[in-house]
């Protein structure tokens, strides 16, 4: 089997999964990674013996590489992913796009102009519970969609790891917005949102933000974003998503996901994660592995992304309007792109 050679920016949470899942996967291989901690780099050599770079920008000029995983923090997408297309490199950027509906818009121009082939990293795209629902609606099992809600809460441990350095709404929000707006098979256009602000407000941060949403084909949804769970929470996530239509409804809730754990000390009960990255004997499994063997899969075979850029690029023009209904308290019109 031909393998895609890729190299890696940024290696913190999510990126070192990247890396791991590359240097498993039969169709990847992971040539090279830049960060710009040379511990974690260290660290890569060490796990994966890959060509280490402290700046992305060498790395793009030196590697043996076909394409690029960019796991930089949400705000600082946008510089690697034009340096990355600018050198011919083809790109998995995850997600957000970016954080402003500009900087989506330019990434989406420049790749078109340098013939380089992008996919943002939306998760649950690959998730079978959330692509089981969206093929159920569109075989029409539930007719026509007419009310939504996506649901994401995260334990307070979150706020305290990324230091308010980003909205919930980009980080993890986005990925509900994108899910709905699939299922509902039309655009956002308006929104009005709501916050809380007390506990988190320590770290420039909002306990939760909830907004109402209306559709195109007139359809309705809800959104409920939270960084408030407390840090005993047994699951690192709790989310739900529904879609209620003519003929039927579907429902996704990732709490239980089939695993529970109880202990005497320590953590006294743990529901872990079965679907998105789990370790199952030694490899990384799950929704994140696939996503990336799909990206691997689609470049070297000239196959269709199953996330459409465009699709993505309107979740942010979502996020921009609930920004601006936070600032002014009012319904926002949604910018169409
Ligand atoms: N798909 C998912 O479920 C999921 C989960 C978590 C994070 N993410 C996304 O992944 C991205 C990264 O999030 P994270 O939580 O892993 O962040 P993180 O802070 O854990 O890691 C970011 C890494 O980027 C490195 N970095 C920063 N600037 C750099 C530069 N100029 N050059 C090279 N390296 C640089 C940092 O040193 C760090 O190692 C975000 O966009 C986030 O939204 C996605």
């Amino acid at each position: 089997m031909s393998q895609l050679k890729l190299g890696v920016v940024g290696l913190g949470f999510i990126g070192y999964l990247h890396a791991r899942i590359i240097n498993e996967l039969p169709n990847a291989k992971l040539a090279a990674v830049a960060d710009t901690d040379k511990d974690v780099l260290e660290k890569a050599k060490n796990d994966f013996g890959c060509d280490i770079y402290d700046d992305y920008q060498i790395m793009l000029e030196k590697a043996d590489i076909d394409a690029v995983s960019i796991c930089t923090p949400d705000q600082f997408h946008l510089k690697p992913v034009l340096a990355a297309s600018a050198a011919g490199k083809h790109i998995l950027v995850e997600k957000p796009i970016a954080t402003t509906l500009d900087e989506a818009l330019q990434i989406k121009d420049v790749i078109e102009k340098d013939n380089v082939r992008l996919m943002v990293a939306h998760l649950l795209r690959f998730d079978p519970r959330y692509v089981r629902i969206k093929e159920e609606i569109a075989q029409g099992g539930l007719g026509e969609i007419l009310h939504l809600r996506g649901k994401r809460q995260n334990q307070r441990t979150i706020v305290e790891r990324l230091g308010g350095r980003i909205s919930m709404l980009f980080y993890v929000g986005v990925h509900d917005i994108d899910i709905v707006q699939w299922y509902a098979g039309s655009r956002i256009t308006r929104v009005y949102a709501q916050k809380v602000a007390k506990f988190n407000s320590a770290y420039d941060s909002e306990d939760c933000i909830f907004f109402l949403a209306n559709f195109a084909n007139g359809s309705l949804a809800t959104f409920e974003f939270s960084w408030a769970l407390p840090k005993n929470f047994p699951a690192g996530i709790y989310a739900s998503i529904e879609a209620v239509g003519t003929k039927g409804a579907g429902y996704v809730d990732i709490l239980e996901q089939g695993a529970r754990i109880f202990r005497e000390e320590g953590i006294a009960c743990e529901y872990p994660d079965t679907l998105h990255w789990p370790e199952t004997n030694g490899r990384i499994m799950g929704d994140l592995r696939d996503e990336i063997e799909h990206y691997a899969d689609a470049v070297l075979n000239n196959k269709e992304f199953l996330v459409p850029t465009n699709e993505v690029i309107s979740a942010i023009a979502v996020i921009e309007a609930v920004l601006k209904s936070l600032d002014t308290d009012k319904a926002v019109e949604v910018k169409q792109v």
